[in-house]
């Protein structure tokens, strides 16, 4: 009979929960209850905080549905789903970043021409997002989609709201040049999600609870690394401070203020509107 001690008692935990059947899975319980338990003996957890924190899992696990994701929210302020992308997206330092997807995300969304306004009928600034994609060569890659999104003046996404129509999110296709031309609004800062159980534990910290302007985007094309990442606004208030931990500097891109007149799509806009040029650079599966 083995007799459970405070000493021994990781060990005992490691070695059962490493017979798991799935020597993955093994390796990582073995992990896990090891650092769990280094963790509690750390701030010496006491049965109050203990509970607390059950008490914290469990409500995040009841806010919780198809539509909103507490636990990924949490990983995601606590830096874990950042540091996850960086683990297993480490492409050449001169390819685009990747960065967290985030939960606003929508599969299916309308494919338009370039140039072509996936923000008719919102409000806002008119920006136009334009460049190229190319390859770690800097050859063009044609055929590229971008998945587009983003928040509304409200930091609202669809995915947030009740609507029927696909709204603020659309794919585009690079030509044989490499080119692809987004138009919609300028986005704007926004805060995530506070009224549940990772708001309580922000509001209990000076941690600022605000995402900076930006807009997603996933860049695929068969052949090359998926490429999951945003465009910041130069100079957007909370971008040293954002809440998941999704700034990366060579994601930063100055919005330019232009008149009246000529867009880059070949139109022309009756009101001032903002540039943004990126060229986003993927890196083929095999690395070159
Ligand atoms: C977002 O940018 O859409 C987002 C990412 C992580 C948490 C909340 C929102
Ligand atoms: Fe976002």
């Amino acid at each position: 009979m083995q007799l459970v001690t405070e000493e021994n008692i990781t060990e005992l935990a490691v070695e059962r929960w490493g017979s798991a059947h799935d020597p993955r899975l093994a390796e990582i319980m073995r992990a896990l209850v090891r650092h769990l338990h280094d963790f509690a003996r750390e701030v010496h957890l006491t049965e109050e905080e203990w509970l607390a924190a059950m008490q914290w899992l469990t409500a995040t696990g009841q806010i919780s549905d198809e539509k909103r994701a507490e636990f990924i929210l949490a990983s995601d302020v606590l830096g874990l789903s950042m540091l996850v992308v960086q683990l297993n997206h480490a492409f050449d330092p001169a390819a685009t970043p990747a960065t967290v997807l985030g939960p606003f995300h929508i599969d299916g969304s309308p494919e338009l021409e370039a140039g072509a306004d996936m923000a008719a009928g919102i409000p806002g600034t008119p920006l136009f997002v334009h460049g190229t994609v190319r390859d770690l060569d800097g050859k063009p890659v044609a055929g590229a989609v971008l998945d587009v999104w983003q928040a509304d003046d409200e930091g609202m996404y669809e995915a947030q709201l009740d609507v029927s129509e696909a709204r603020l999110r659309a794919k585009y296709t690079t030509g044989d040049d490499g080119g692809y031309c987004v138009r919609t609004v300028a986005p704007l800062g926004y805060s995530i999600p506070v009224d549940g159980p990772v708001g309580e534990l922000i509001a209990q910290t000076p941690i600022s609870h605000y995402r900076p302007a930006h807009v997603h985007f996933i860049v695929t094309k068969p052949g090359y690394e998926p490429l999951v990442t945003h465009l910041f606004r130069e100079g957007a208030q909370y971008l040293d401070s954002d809440v998941v931990f999704g700034v990366k500097e060579e994601l930063v891109v100055r919005f330019d203020e232009r008149p009246a007149g000529p867009t880059p799509d070949g139109g022309s806009s009756e009101v001032p509107w903002l540039e943004a040029r990126y060229d986003f650079v993927v890196q083929a599966v095999d690395g070159s």
